[in-house]
């Protein structure tokens, strides 16, 4: 079976670009989301630049027999995976007990189901190549998010079992990593319905540069990558913040982000 890396939330934002690098490095890929049209000009792109041409499968992770669909995919290809990076994920901003009840289900259904599925669903393969596991979790995951709670939860979630994994893996030479990006313009914020927040500005980053800490942190073997100075400071802020004082801080700051348009 040939070793591929995985990478789910492959056709937009900081997956798109995840697929760039890792292909850059050599790695041969399979690419997850639901728009096929942009994984196959995506996996073009890769094609005519020199690597191998990524395997595209285009599958809703929303989906309970998704990852088993994968599996099966993979197995009739001959592939099997030597990374997995779990990036496919999305949030919705408002009031928890006002938005959707399904489709913030869905959102655990993507953010941590899938993710926590495809993470351990493949493990002997990735004991086998000595590979690793990049799972994309958030700054949102260091503090409980009044205006966007589901979202915040499901990061929370994905950064706790991201460093249990990281531990309980190192004894079979499987690295995982959690990912932790602050502010990302990418189409995350129209499907969110975030405002757009210029208080932030000095936290963002681009999507390639993002991908690029997160490829170097991963393959450095690091526990945690929080992206970029300012957030590895605001992180180390906000672990010393009573969320008494936070909480209605960032409920106001949902409600009304300084500068929004
Ligand atoms: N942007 C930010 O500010 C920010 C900050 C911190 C963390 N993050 C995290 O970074 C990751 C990537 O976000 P992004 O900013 O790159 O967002 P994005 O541009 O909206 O891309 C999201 C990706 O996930 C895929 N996806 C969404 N729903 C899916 C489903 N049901 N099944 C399969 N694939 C699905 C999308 O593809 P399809 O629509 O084609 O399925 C797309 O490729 C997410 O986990 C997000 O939580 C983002």
């Amino acid at each position: 079976m040939k070793p591929v890396t995985l990478i789910t939330g492959a056709s937009a934002g900081i997956g798109a670009e995840l697929v760039r690098i890792f292909a850059q490095h050599g790695h041969e890929l399979v690419l997850v989301a639901r728009r096929e049209d942009r994984l196959v000009a995506l996996a073009d792109e890769i094609a005519a630049a020199g690597p191998p041409r990524p395997t595209v499968l285009a599958f809703d992770l929303e989906k309970r027999d998704t990852v088993a669909r994968i599996a099966t995919e993979l197995a009739a290809h001959g592939l099997e995976p030597e990374i997995v990076v779990n990036n496919a994920g999305f949030g919705l901003a408002g009031a928890a007990g006002g938005l959707d009840r399904d489709a913030q289900l869905g959102m655990i259904d993507l953010n941590i189901r899938a993710l926590t599925e495809l993470s351990l669903c493949f493990v002997d393969s990735l004991a086998r190549h000595r590979g690793g596991i990049l799972n994309v979790a958030s700054v949102a995951a260091y503090l409980p998010g009044p205006g966007m709670a589901v979202y915040y939860a499901s990061k929370a979630y994905v950064l706790s079992f991201s460093e249990a994994l990281h531990r309980e893996m190192s004894h079979r030479g499987v690295r995982v990593t959690a990912l932790c990006p602050g502010p990302v313009p990418t189409e995350f914020q129209a499907r969110s319905g975030m405002r757009v927040d210029r208080s932030q500005l000095i936290l963002t980053l681009t999507a390639d540069r993002v991908a690029q800490i997160g490829y170097d942190g991963f393959m450095r073997g690091k526990r945690v990558v929080v992206a970029g100075l300012g957030n590895r400071i605001a992180v180390a802020l906000l672990r010393l913040t009573p969320h008494a004082l936070l909480l209605p801080m960032i409920e106001r700051h949902m409600r009304d982000p300084r500068g929004s348009s």
